[in-house]
């Protein structure tokens, strides 16, 4: 193959790759997800299946993921085009991520949107002092404002766009140099905060007192799908982040740093949450509205909570504005390797058209709130299971698949020497890669895609 290899961006740091695939996998997945679906299926069993499911589906399939990329040098579906060929099925694989970040990316902007409206809200002083029903009405006025919420949402898909625009150095490494060590003070200031409140040891037997019995199939899997989410696997992120990689990376040390991160910062978030929440006497069950209803109810009366609420807000806009910029990535990377546009371009006009995109999923907390879609209450509820059910499971399985079974044996031990230096982790992921994650992978989506009812 004398095909000529284009010079590809290179992260400029080991430590700036870390903080841009941990800014990816640490999104509004750790600080607003985390918290609810904990409290959803009873705490401390939760977290449980979640740990074992980050170590042996999401470590090992981060891995495969950095390793395709960084051999196939190119975005997610030209890595499959250069490893498998141009006209192999598994090329699919690589749109089912392109597909699947770009369409996460146009409803993600929503509701970090609404993070943006909140850090205003609490610097306007609008949160504190006000009461339980008055914050509750603030997250209706909200949901209830059409135009609000798109100007936030354009907002936020310009300052992605922006970062995004500027390349990999000079963007998303850069960005997330900065980004993300603000981020970890903001969390760090709150966690300490809540371990200081009344809540706290209320809040470390909820998220870590194990009660068995509460063990269903569907929590187990709810855990694995969940971890899963949270480590960005299954969209092409890590493949297109791993082929800014040099060869010499050790991919299995990047990739437990980078899961060991995201996993702090879902245990903090938990712990920077419930105790509040705990010692205001609110229900830490409360579900997609914990975030924007019950953290400002406690904030509202606490001192200091205007601070507290203009740093929690911020810390969530922080955490989507990183998660966003890797999805936005996977398919800017396309058009520039594939298509050969510039990226200025690229950024701008996949941006317009998320932007497009993401308008009936704003419209379906209000105009559209009560016209189904395709099977879902909603066009945003459409989305959301689109992607999280079917195609970041499926996409994720294929690359298990993939690299278990059909990337080709000598490229793989070439990689070993090179990536794994110890002797044990080159088998136990092949174990892993080959086995436990594709089945438990099927588990999660035939679960999650109703396919069965557990
Ligand atoms: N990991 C992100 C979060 O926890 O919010 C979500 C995510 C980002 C999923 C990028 C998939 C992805 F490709």
């Amino acid at each position: 193959m004398n095909q000529r290899i284009p010079q590809r961006a290179q992260w400029a740091s080991r430590l700036g790759f870390i903080l841009a695939a941990s800014g990816s996998a640490i999104g509004l997945g750790n600080i607003w997800k985390f918290p609810y679906v904990v409290g959803q299926n009873g705490g401390s069993a939760f977290v449980l299946v979640y740990l074992a499911a980050i170590v042996l589906v999401g470590v090992p399939i981060m891995m495969a993921e950095f390793l395709l990329g960084r051999e196939g040098q190119r975005d997610a579906i030209g890595t499959f085009s250069r490893l498998a060929g141009p006209r192999s099925p598994w090329c699919l694989v690589g749109w089912v991520g392109v597909t699947a970040a770009f369409i996460l990316f146009s409803f993600y902007a929503v509701v970090a949107g609404w993070s943006f409206d909140y850090v205003f809200k609490s610097l306007g002083g609008r949160i504190s002092g006000q009461s339980p029903a008055q914050i509750k009405a603030i997250f209706g006025t909200l949901l209830d404002s059409p135009g609000q919420m798109i100007i936030w949402q354009a907002l936020f898909v310009m300052a992605t766009a922006g970062i995004v625009s500027r390349g990999i150095r000079g963007g998303i490494e850069r960005c997330s140099k900065i980004l993300m060590p603000t981020l970890f003070a903001l969390l760090f200031y709150l966690f300490i905060h809540g371990i200081r409140s009344d809540g706290a040891s209320q809040a470390l037997a909820f998220l870590f007192s194990s009660d068995f019995s509460l063990l269903t199939p569907k929590v187990i899997l709810e855990a694995v799908g969940h971890a899963f989410f949270t480590l960005s696997l299954g969209a092409g992120v890590m493949i297109t982040y791993g082929s800014y990689l040099d060869r010499r990376a050790n991919l299995f040390s990047l990739a437990v740093k980078v899961s060991f991160l995201d996993t702090l910062v879902a245990l903090m978030a938990g712990m920077a949450i419930f105790p509040v929440v705990f010692s205001a006497g609110l229900d830490p069950a409360a579900g997609p509205g914990l975030v924007f209803q019950t953290i400002p109810i406690v904030f509202a009366q606490a001192p200091f909570g205007q601070l507290l609420s203009v740093l929690f807000f911020l810390l969530l806009a922080f955490a989507a504005l990183s998660s966003s910029i890797s999805m936005l990535e996977v398919a800017v990377a396309w058009l520039v390797d594939e298509k050969q546009w510039s990226r200025i371009r690229s950024t701008w006009l996949l941006s317009l058209l998320a932007f497009l995109l993401g308008i009936p999923s704003a419209l379906s907390f209000n105009v559209l709130k009560s016209t189904p879609f395709l099977g879902s209450p909603t066009f945003f509820d459409f989305c959301d299971k689109l992607i999280s059910s079917y195609l970041l499971p499926l996409g994720g399985l294929a690359v298990a698949i993939y690299c278990g079974w059909f990337l080709k044996r000598t490229a793989t031990q070439q990689q070993e020497a090179i990536c794994c230096p110890s002797r044990w982790v080159y088998p136990c992921w092949h174990i892993l890669i080959r086995y436990i994650a594709p089945l438990a992978l099927t588990f999660v989506f035939i679960q999650q895609s109703g396919l069965i009812n557990g």
